[in-house]
């Protein structure tokens, strides 16, 4: 993956902006609030993701203006490809010249992995981060995935609402058991393909975190599905059963509560170093290697699947990490186009190769 060429217009506080990145590391410094990370949000959208800062639609148009376009030209699988993104009021969305159904068919075609001061929330935060990180990705690698867990969302929801119906009306309690099979079959896929890509991450989040912390410490992550012992190699089906079982035992618990308190939607990952868990007894270098290692994990992962690696978006990092850190993370990311972004550029003296850009109130600058 590479972004050759990208175009902005009326996009946050860049009213018109022309970026030719180099194929390799760039880096984009600025004060605060010029306008670094709208930069890569704007590129993270043409991933087919929600903002990583959690925006709405509305937010990214310029304020004044009624409209906002993004277009990149890339190159992607060996060939030249082009997406643009335009908002003004809804959200349009073409590959190729050819009006696409919504952006989400961009997953797997341009693909992204962002880190931000906010995704320390991955190892800080509940279980529902940790899903989404595993979601976002496996979204990317296998697009019909967008589509299971859509459908997986609103079973659930549908049987939320029938168990707080159930308690009204008793003689609803017989459709209980649709929504039980349709969650079970479409939950076991899931947890299977999370379980599956899982395995692959933790080879190479462990990989990475030796390299960075540079410390002897074991780092593992491991699927925690919720009331469900699943043993290694248990196929789809055998997960469905397991996961209808576990909703047969609960079923008074959620009749009581009136949500399913079991399922794919109430997992969690696991992050420990030498058995202990991130969360609770990390400290702050180790919680902030941990997930540089998963992202960077992630982009590998993501890489090897689609045979083509992601473009690395790195935003404002580079300060909370020692001079070896930034070696290592420099060293090791060469086979992927990287946007870096920082105040500072000094952090970068010992560049080598690469191309550096300074951000001023929306406009960039190439030095
Ligand atoms: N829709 C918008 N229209 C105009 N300016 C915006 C919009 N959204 C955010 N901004 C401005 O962008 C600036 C923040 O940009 P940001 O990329 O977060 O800065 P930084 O360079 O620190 O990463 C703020 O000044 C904010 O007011
Ligand atoms: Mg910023």
């Amino acid at each position: 993956m590479k972004v050759n060429q990208l175009e902005l217009e009326q996009f946050r506080n860049m009213e018109s902006l022309s970026f030719s990145p180099g194929a390799s590391v760039n880096i984009i410094y600025g004060d605060n609030a010029q306008g670094k990370t709208n930069l890569l949000e704007a590129i993270w959208l043409l991933s087919g993701a929600k903002s990583f800062r959690g925006a709405k639609d509305g937010d990214l148009i310029r304020f004044g203006a009624g409209r906002a376009r993004v277009e990149a030209a890339f190159d992607c699988q060996g060939r030249r490809q082009q997406a643009k993104i335009v908002w003004d009021g809804k959200k349009t969305a073409w590959l190729n010249d050819i009006l696409q159904e919504s952006v989400s068919s961009f997953a797997g075609i341009f693909t992204a992995v962002v880190f931000s001061p906010s995704h320390l929330g991955l190892v800080r935060d509940g279980p529902a981060v940790r899903r989404k990180f595993l979601d976002t990705s496996l979204c990317q690698i296998l697009p019909r995935y967008i589509g299971m867990i859509g459908r997986y969302q609103r079973i659930v929801l549908q049987r939320n609402t029938l168990l707080k119906d159930i308690s009204r009306a008793p003689s609803l309690l017989d459709t209980l058991d649709v929504w039980d099979e349709k969650l079970a079959a479409l939950g076991g896929a899931i947890i299977r393909m999370r379980m599956e890509y899982t395995r692959r991450l933790q080879i190479q989040a462990n990989e990475i975190y030796h390299g960075i912390s540079m410390e002897k410490e074991d780092f593992s992550i491991a699927y925690r599905p919720a009331g469900l012992a699943i043993r290694p190699g248990q196929d789809q089906q055998e997960i469905a059963g397991l996961l209808r079982e576990a909703l047969a035992r609960g079923r008074g618990e959620d009749l009581k509560s009136g949500f399913t308190l079991t399922g794919p939607h109430r997992d969690d990952l696991e992050i420990t170093i030498d058995g202990r868990s991130v969360r609770a007894f990390g400290s702050q270098g180790q919680q902030r290697s941990c997930v540089l290692a998963l992202k960077l994990a992630e982009s590998r992962c993501i890489g090897e699947l689609l045979g083509e690696n992601p473009v690395i978006l790195l935003d404002d990092v580079m300060s909370e990490l020692d001079q070896n850190r930034r070696d290592y993370l420099l060293n090791h990311l060469s086979g992927n186009q990287i946007f870096i972004t920082c105040c500072d550029k000094g952090y970068f003296s010992r560049l080598e190769q690469g191309s550096i850009f300074h951000m001023e109130n929306g406009k960039l600058s190439q030095e």
